[in-house]
């Protein structure tokens, strides 16, 4: 099974971007621990970051015939991108989308997701729990469709 982790705009600050919302860990570290957590799982695990919308999808386009399921952390492109939501679509690859914090429980401008109603699952407000949730849920649906 071959999953993506794709993070989004400014998720590489994460540790010194407001760390009493969205933590003290880097993407560094938590992209190491999913890895972990792929490796004991038998998953092949890819991870991509960008602050470009054009480079994010262009990474989604690259993902069909070779990705199994995507598990994205599309930071404030959530609320905006018709373009991000139509490339998942586009590829037909089962995706989670995740977030650090609870985005409902924030401004209103951030409870309009263009991502939801296409993923397969939603995980938000368990800080890097929710990467952890995400992939354990995308291995789980994934290998109950291989049965
Ligand atoms: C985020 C929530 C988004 O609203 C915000 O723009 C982010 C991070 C999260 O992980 O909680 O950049 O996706």
């Amino acid at each position: 099974m071959n999953l993506l982790l794709i993070n989004g705009p400014n998720l590489n600050l994460l540790g010194k971007r407001e760390p009493e919302i969205y933590g003290y860990q880097t993407l560094n570290e938590i992209e190491k621990k999913l890895q972990k957590l792929a490796d004991a799982r038998g998953v092949a695990l890819t991870c991509f970051q960008s602050n470009s919308e054009a480079e994010i999808i262009e990474c989604i386009h690259r993902s069909m015939n070779n990705i199994d399921g995507i598990m994205i952390n599309a930071g404030a492109l959530t609320h905006t991108s018709i373009g991000l939501r139509d490339a998942l679509i586009g590829v037909d690859i089962p995706f989670v989308e995740l977030h650090l914090s609870n985005i409902y429980s924030r401004e209103r401008f951030r409870h309009k997701s263009f991502l939801s109603d296409c993923a397969i699952g939603l995980v938000c407000g368990f800080g890097i729990s929710s990467y952890e949730l995400a992939m354990q849920g995308i291995s789980d649906y994934l290998s109950a469709d291989a049965r």
